[in-house]
């Protein structure tokens, strides 16, 4: 049989991590097996990644950055979650593709059909089954990291305006392929947010017998 792979997309300090807890813990308790995991860092190799893409001095070039990401990506997909999945896992996975489009596309303005195609070779087409995107207001999400970090990564020390391009192009993804996605408003209460993630999901597990 085959698992679930399901992704959570959204700006930093939507409530990603949040909820994609929130979710483990209910499947877990229903009796499923469940991965969790990440990108960029859901690896081994990919934590090393992580530290050059996030905490790396100096600047790194926007192709340099995608492709780092799509490598981080690539050994994700390929060592990790095709084979749980394949295993009949869940696996839940903070941010995926959809991250670089907006980040590297919108963000960095390279072209976005450009880094979903590299994205589409590195994971040989590998695709979720559910995105949730919470969607939230830069501002807003810069007041949340404000509250909760004591550092900024190279990405979110970007101004509010490249955020706001990410926020612009993530709907635009989801409207393109609504099958795909579930938007919900990051603004909402965490437990109305679960709740909401909980029902799409019930949709896509197997019926008990
Ligand atoms: P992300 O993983 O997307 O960066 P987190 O789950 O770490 O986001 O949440 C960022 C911060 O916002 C945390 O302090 C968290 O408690 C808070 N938070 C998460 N969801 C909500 C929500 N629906 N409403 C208000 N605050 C939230
Ligand atoms: P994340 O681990 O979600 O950061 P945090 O948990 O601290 O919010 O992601 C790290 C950063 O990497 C985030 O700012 C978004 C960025 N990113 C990209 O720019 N492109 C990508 O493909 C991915 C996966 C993440």
């Amino acid at each position: 049989m085959s698992g679930l792979f399901i992704t959570l997309e959204g700006g930093d300090g939507s409530g990603k991590s949040t909820q994609a807890g929130l979710l483990a813990d209910w499947l877990v308790e229903s009796g499923h097996t469940v991965l969790r995991s990440r990108e960029p860092g859901g690896t081994e190799l990919g934590l090393e990644l992580r530290e050059i893409v996030l905490h790396r001095r100096g600047d790194i070039a926007p192709r340099a950055e995608a492709l780092i990401y799509a490598a981080d990506r690539a050994h994700n997909i390929a060592t990790q979650v095709r084979p749980a999945v394949g295993r009949g896992e869940i696996v839940i996975q903070d941010r995926y593709l959809d991250s670089s489009i907006a980040y590297q596309g919108a963000g960095r303005v390279l072209d976005g059909e450009e880094i979903r195609k590299i994205s589409v070779w590195a994971t040989e087409g590998f695709m979720p089954h559910l995105t949730v995107l919470l969607d939230l207001d830069e501002e807003i999400g810069r007041t949340r990291l404000d509250e909760s970090r004591t550092r900024y990564d190279r990405l979110e020390a970007e101004a509010n305006t490249f955020h706001a391009r990410v926020r612009a192009s993530y709907l635009a993804l989801a409207e393109a392929d609504p099958e795909r996605f579930l938007v919900l408003s990051a603004t909402d209460s965490i437990e109305s947010i679960a709740a909401a993630i909980r029902h799409r999901v019930q949709a896509l597990l197997p019926v008990e017998h």
